[in-house]
């Protein structure tokens, strides 16, 4: 397994092996997120992405609040104290949270379920995004800046602009129906994209920003925001010139959850490294690195796909929460003591749904 644990810079940021632990929420128990970051990056990986980190100032636990910037500054203590770098996943959600509010008390009084709001909100993300006005679209790219400022002070070492939500949302025809200069042409529709990579690029000239770039499926269909394949020969040129250092490829979310995270029973992504066929897509547009992510869990497979330059790195979540010491495990030789993950889905996507916080089957 020499290739797997063979050191890879992203920009200026030595990672020290290929295994990148992928974004993922977890809960609101800061002590349950810290104990799980210090068990992950105990496990050997190079590097976490603390999953949806909020752009603008949140009711709760924001990098803008003394609470919330103590507790992304913890996080990256404990991830360092174990040898591991930390990358911050900017993002800013597509959902109308005015919406939410207003239909609350529906909610309260039983006239709808917390199901109805989620697809009402679903539903309604085109005509949300699309009627943004043009100065708060801008408040918000320039948010991505100081939000990137806030993550260097708090110690990150890398930033990972969040390709699907508001970016994904601005950058889908299936979403963005603007008649402005955000909307229309592919280099419209990136403009929330690029301005937002501007903007952390301007703020933290120092850091390496990667794009999750989310690309949507046609025939079959998955996926509703982001990208189509199609697309990507424009787009990823168009977000390297705007400075971005790697790419970090799945696929676009705004199907259904278990497409984006899919169970081994999936019919069209229940196979090992079952995003890969869209990585192999950006390759033919870019040299820069490439991060696979999707069903990754075998060693030998992942081996392979590095060994092969297919991928530079594998982004990894529900095999390093089933097992967090795969890294050390594979290093070591002791393949057989892994707890593979068989994708059920159970308790981590599961554990979330149900707000019991991310699980697995074999705690
Ligand atoms: C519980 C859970 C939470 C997740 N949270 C995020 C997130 O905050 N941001 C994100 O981009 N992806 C998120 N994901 C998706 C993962 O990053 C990853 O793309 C997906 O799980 C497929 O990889 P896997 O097969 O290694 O699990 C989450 C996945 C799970 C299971």
């Amino acid at each position: 397994m020499n290739s797997i644990f063979t050191p890879y810079k992203i920009g200026n940021l030595e990672l020290k092996n290929r295994i990148i632990f992928a974004p993922t929420s977890m809960d609101n128990d800061v002590e349950r997120i810290i104990e799980k970051m210090d068990e992950i990056a105990s496990g050997g990986c190079a590097m976490i992405i603390v999953g949806d980190v909020p752009v603008l100032p949140q009711r709760h636990m924001s990098l803008y609040s003394d609470e919330g910037f103590e507790m992304y500054r913890r996080i990256c203590e404990t991830i360092h104290s174990r040898g591991c770098l930390v990358s911050a996943q900017l993002h800013q959600s597509d959902t109308d949270m005015k919406f939410i509010m207003e239909n609350i008390p529906k909610m309260k009084s039983g006239e709808i379920t917390a199901d109805d709001l989620r697809k009402m909100l679903n539903d309604r993300i085109g005509e949300y995004i699309s009627s943004i006005p043009v100065e708060e679209v801008k408040n918000i790219t320039s948010s991505f800046g100081k939000a990137a400022l806030l993550c260097k002070k708090a110690g990150f070492d890398m930033i990972q602009i969040h390709g699907d939500r508001m970016c994904g949302s601005f950058s889908s025809t299936l979403f963005n129906t603007r008649k402005d200069e955000y909307g229309g042409s592919l280099e419209n529709r990136a403009k929330f994209a690029i301005d937002s990579i501007k903007s952390v690029k301007k703020a933290v000239p120092d850091m390496p920003v990667e794009y999750k770039l989310s690309v949507r499926q046609e025939n079959p269909d998955y996926g509703k925001a982001g990208i189509t394949v199609d697309e990507i020969s424009e787009f990823v040129p168009m977000l390297e010139d705007a400075g971005i250092d790697s790419f970090h490829v799945a696929l676009a979310n705004h199907s259904s959850l278990t497409d984006t995270i899919p169970p081994s029973t999936h019919k069209d992504f229940g196979m090992e490294g079952c995003f890969l066929k869209f990585a192999d897509e950006v390759r033919k547009y870019t040299e820069l690195p490439i991060c696979g992510v999707g069903g990754l869990t075998d060693p030998v497979f992942i081996e392979k796909q590095i060994s092969s330059e297919r991928v530079q790195f594998v982004s990894m979540c529900r095999q390093l929460i089933a097992d967090s010491m795969w890294p050390q495990k594979v290093k070591n030789g002791n393949t057989e003591d892994i707890k593979k993950c068989i994708r059920c889905n159970k308790k981590c996507l599961g554990g979330i749904q149900h707000h019991k916080g991310v699980g697995c089957i074999f705690d």
